[in-house]
């Protein structure tokens, strides 16, 4: 039996914590068909080594079947300059690995409805929506810099940018994944000012020529923003730009109920991708047994299904994250007043057991 060699990533706060969940359940799962390798990333590594990422844990990551991130950063990094932060870290290796799809789907869990912000009737009707995020383009990597005018004013600028490979390429995705669930894409833009934006709407229009069967639709994103607290039940894939993409998945998780349950997966033309929950290293909750491992545990699933060709073992943990939460157990994020919170190590132990 072949064992895939896995690139490890725990980073900083509550990072440990949550990867060492998803590897027990991993273990679980598909025990030994994976080799681990643990990288110091993020702001460990800058603490011992005085950089958000070594060559050598860049060239691991490289020469790795997938990585599975856990969350970089932390208050005591924040003040660092621009390429000393610990989220280059992340950047860093999204552009190196060239993984330019980051698929982040957001689904209301129906026994999670009470915790999710959402009125009631709308709760009532629920969603399941995929975000795909561009990943490796646009603001994010964009030039960028100070500058100081003749009035000795300063001047900060970040540029968006996109070329129209770099469109049709996370289009093409977006209309291969609608294809897999409801068939439809909105395509999320701010073609009414940005150029970027301009090209972007045109390009995906000419992509949707090879996806007939696949229903195409626009909307600018300060609407989709709004559209996603109002009604998100009509939205299937949703594709954006990096910044857009950003900024909306917090959004969507948090209609969710919680942020401690977003997967993610960020892929490329290959199939290595990067694995990692959408929230951060919450700091407050580090060390403390508190956080929601279930994120990570579904990114773990992502993984199976889209790197390693797993997808009945894929199925079988995000059923049994469903059977654990329909059973009522619940962490500190998503408790309600008559349940006891479990701890992140107990969570996990729920999942196990329905494994
Ligand atoms: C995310 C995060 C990162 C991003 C940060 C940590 C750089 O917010 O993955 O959504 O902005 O891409
Ligand atoms: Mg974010």
């Amino acid at each position: 039996m072949n064992t895939y060699k896995l690139a490890v990533i725990e980073g900083d706060g509550i990072g440990p914590e949550i990867i060492q969940s998803a590897i027990r359940v991993l273990e679980k799962v598909a025990p030994q068909r994976f080799g681990y390798e643990k990288l110091i990333v993020g702001g460990v590594s800058l603490d011992r080594h005085g950089v958000p990422i070594t060559d050598e844990a860049m060239q691991a990551c490289m020469d790795s079947d997938s990585v599975l991130l856990g969350a970089v950063g932390g208050p005591q990094w924040d003040n660092l300059p621009g390429h000393l932060r610990a989220e280059r870290a992340l950047l860093g290796i999204r552009k190196e690995l060239q993984l330019f799809a980051n698929l982040r789907p957001a689904r209301l869990f129906s026994m999670l409805k009470a915790a999710s912000p959402l009125r009631q009737d709308i709760a009532e009707r629920g969603f399941d929506m995929l975000i795909l995020r561009e990943l490796t383009g646009g603001i994010y990597y964009g030039e960028r810099g100070r500058k100081t005018d003749a009035q000795g004013n300063t001047i900060a600028f970040d540029t968006e940018t996109y070329n129209q490979t770099e469109v049709d390429r996370i289009a093409r995705i977006a209309f291969e994944m609608a294809r897999q669930r409801r068939g439809k894409v909105c395509s999320v833009d701010k073609a009414n000012v940005l150029e970027s934006s301009r090209l972007w709407r045109e390009r995906v229009h000419i992509v949707a020529r090879d996806f007939p069967d696949v229903e195409l639709s626009d909307m600018l994103v300060d609407n989709a923003a709004m559209q996603l607290v109002r009604n998100p039940a009509q939205f299937d894939v949703l594709v954006m730009a990096n910044m857009f993409g950003d900024i909306l998945s917090d959004e969507a998780s948090q209609l969710t109920g919680s942020i401690g349950l977003l997967p993610s997966a960020s892929l490329g033309e290959d199939k290595r991708g990067m694995y990692e929950p959408i929230h951060g290293s919450a700091p407050d909750l580090a060390g403390k047994n508190l956080a929601n491992p279930l994120a990570t545990i579904l990114s773990l699933a992502m993984m199976l299904k889209y790197s390693f060709d797993l997808p009945e073992e894929a199925q079988r943990i995000e059923q049994a994250v469903e059977n654990t939460l329909l059973k009522g157990h619940r962490t500190a994020d998503i408790h309600d007043n008559d349940t006891q919170p479990l701890g992140t190590r107990e969570m996990t132990d729920k999942v196990l057991q329905e494994l």
